[in-house]
């Protein structure tokens, strides 16, 4: 996409389990990454590795590292083009804390207290670290640096896009219009992915079909799917059932209906559908797994794309900062 395309742009944390294949799940795929992707055909695109998000949680600098080579690995193995794509390191742009700063002075403590997230974490401890205090700050900055029209999110990240915009609408009252574009969120409209278990798929529970692990660990991750105990020669109701539901989401339409067909007419079990959606999600992610494989295990040219990245994304930043800066009576 050109430069004057409108600009979208995304994170991801490198966060979860390392697990054989990296600590990416189909989930993440489905739900984020694919559609995101979709996007760069219209929007010029600016997808990071939020890694200093992460550090709210993970404490283990191993497995951060490792975790980030993961996210850039499965986003080129998934179909970004760095060429086309800014594909970068979180931790590379440092300017974001500067305008992290900038943002917090216009920001009510009362808001970051109703932040879902802070909420949420004070259910589990009486004294969450401060970082997670002001993780909507960091990410609202992370957003306006780079004059963001959309960002692409799962559901659970709306109230931080809703905050940014009434930062960004704030600042352009007080210092004047244009200081910064005001993003709007576009919220994921495939379905919520369902883990073996039946609940959401998700790294913090361990529900998940990792997306890049080998073609046994896959099956063996379909076969773990929970399915009711119709008897094989009875007819079955595939609507509604996890495997089914699942199986939609990776295949095609036709070979949705005969999968449905074959269910409504007896005789075929659910483990006779398991196979089927191994089969299916297998051949689908065969060949983004062996590019996965071969990019993960080459740090070196990943750290020259990030770095790549990082330099176009910082020239992007400092334009804005610079504006920024102006516009607050900075220089
Ligand atoms: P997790 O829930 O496993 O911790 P994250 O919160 O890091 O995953 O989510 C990264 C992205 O993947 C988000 O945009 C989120 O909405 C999306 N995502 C995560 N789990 C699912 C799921 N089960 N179905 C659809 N999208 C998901
Ligand atoms: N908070 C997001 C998540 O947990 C990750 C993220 C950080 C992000 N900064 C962002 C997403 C900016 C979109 C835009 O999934």
């Amino acid at each position: 996409m050109t430069s004057t395309a409108p600009v979208s742009l995304t994170g991801i944390k490198p966060t979860g389990q390392r697990a054989e294949g990296g600590s990416v799940h189909l989930g993440n795929y489905l739900g984020a990454i694919g559609p995101a992707i979709a996007l760069t055909e219209r929007y010029s695109a600016l997808y990071f590795i939020a890694d200093y998000h992460a550090l709210t949680t993970q404490r283990d600098p191993g497995a951060l590292r490792s975790n980030v080579y993961d996210i850039a690995a499965t986003w080129i193995a998934c179909g970004l083009d760095p060429e086309r794509t800014i594909l970068f390191r979180q931790s590379d742009v440092i300017e974001v804390f500067e305008l992290t700063w900038v943002l917090a002075c216009m920001t009510a403590t009362g808001q970051l207290e109703r932040g879902h997230a802070y909420k949420d974490a004070l259910t589990k401890t009486d004294a969450p670290n401060a970082g997670i205090f002001n993780y909507p700050l960091l990410m609202a900055a992370d957003i306006v640096l780079y004059d963001t029209d959309v960002v692409p999110i799962g559901a659970d990240q709306k109230q931080h896009v809703e905050l940014t915009r009434d930062i960004a609408t704030r600042m352009n009252h007080h210092y004047g219009e244009g200081t910064l574009v005001v993003p709007e969120a576009v919220i994921s409209e495939a379905p919520i992915v369902l883990g073996p278990d039946g609940q959401k798929m998700s790294k913090s529970t361990g529900n998940v079909v990792p997306l890049f692990c080998s073609s046994d660990a896959l099956r063996k991750a379909v076969l773990k799917y929970k399915s009711d105990s119709t008897p094989l020669e009875e007819p079955k109701v595939p609507e509604g059932a996890v495997v089914y539901e699942l199986f939609k989401q990776v295949a095609t339409p036709a070979q949705t209906e005969e999968l449905a067909q074959k269910l409504r007419a007896g005789g075929f079990g659910w483990g006779h559908a398991k196979q089927a959606l191994f089969e299916v999600l297998d051949a689908r992610l065969a060949p983004m797994r062996e590019k996965f494989v071969a990019l993960r295990a080459d740090e070196a040219h990943l750290d020259k794309v990030l770095a790549q990245g990082a330099e176009r994304a910082r020239e992007r930043a400092q334009r804005v900062m610079q504006r920024v800066r102006l516009a607050t009576g900075m220089r």
